[in-house]
């Protein structure tokens, strides 16, 4: 009896959580809560933050990994200071995937899974709460629909910056089904999870010869061309990569440089410079 009590507080508690309104309602919750259209950076940095932080002789130790990982205080403290902190206030480091490299079973994947958990956590909290347009497959953040020449204004009333523009499947959707009426474009809470795509991508290479790109980019719907008529078509394309549904959170891509190991293997050295060159596009933390 007390397990079927249990189910029944389980789905009051997940209805709870699920909101839909309009635009119009949504720039309400804008203006009383602000972090709910922060980057994903600096979600994340809260939610380790959040979490609480311990000095301990002059060395930072961040709660939020305590549970699972040990000894890993100096690693840590780079990964958010020198990595989350800058990025979440726009610094240039956040154009960097961050890159971890160092032994088996040395807890990249752990450290992984501690933000992919917390994030989907904290997404169904009051403070990491987070909304985007209803429908659209990316979760789009609802302020993209506001358009370039009315930002200004909004960051004047608002206090918030708006950065990145409207996807090409909501693009079309505001013309079509709204007639440009944006106030009545429907939003929802999202709450990211890794089961059901939402927020959390995960790329794991499989065997490289039959790997497609479309895995992480999405791809044209040919069924769907017919239809509409042209390949450029929004509505004829699939949004479904990993990269396209982990947008507002987090991807892991697993096993990167070995990957381009085996999708480059005309020789050693073109390897090498594709090596160089991810890290020098990454921010590389040795753990
Ligand atoms: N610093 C640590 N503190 C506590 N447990 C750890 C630590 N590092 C690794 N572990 C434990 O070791 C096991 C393997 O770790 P994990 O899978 O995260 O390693 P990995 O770096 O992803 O390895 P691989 O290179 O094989 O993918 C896990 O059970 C993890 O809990
Ligand atoms: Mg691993």
């Amino acid at each position: 009896m007390y397990f079927l009590r249990r189910l029944e507080e389980y789905r009051t508690a997940k209805q709870r959580l699920a909101w839909e309104g309009s635009f119009r309602e949504y720039l309400e919750i804008v203006r009383k809560n602000p972090h709910v259209c922060r980057l994903a950076h600096s979600r994340l940095y809260d939610l380790i933050t959040a979490a609480g932080v311990e000095e301990v002789n002059g060395q930072k130790r961040y709660c939020f990994f305590n549970r699972e990982l040990f000894g890993l205080d100096r690693t840590l403290e780079k990964l958010v200071e020198e990595y989350f902190h800058p990025a979440a206030r726009r610094l240039d480091v956040r154009k960097r995937i961050l890159l971890l490299m160092g032994p088996v079973s040395g807890g990249k994947s752990t450290l992984v899974n501690m933000l992919k958990r917390g994030l989907e956590e904290y997404s169904r909290t009051d403070e990491g709460a987070l909304y985007g347009i209803k429908g659209c497959p990316m979760h789009e953040e609802p302020l993209h629909l506001i358009p370039r020449e009315l930002r200004g204004e909004f960051q004047e009333e608002y206090g918030i910056h708006i950065e990145g523009e409207l996807c090409p499947a909501c693009r079309l959707r505001l013309e079509t089904e709204f007639s440009g009426g944006i106030e009545e474009v429907p939003v929802e809470r999202v709450l990211f999870s890794e089961e059901k795509r939402v927020g959390i991508g995960t790329f794991t290479p499989s065997d490289p010869k039959s790997q497609d790109i479309a895995e992480l980019t999405g791809s044209i719907d040919f069924s769907a061309i017919t239809e509409y008529g042209s390949e450029s078509d929004p509505r004829a394309y699939r949004f479904d990569g990993e990269l396209n549904i982990a947008n507002r959170g987090m991807m892991e891509f697993q096993q990167m440089l070995r990957t381009i190991q085996h999708s480059c293997c005309r020789s050693r050295l073109a390897v090498s410079a594709k090596h160089r060159q991810v890290q020098r596009n990454a921010f590389t933390l040795s753990v």
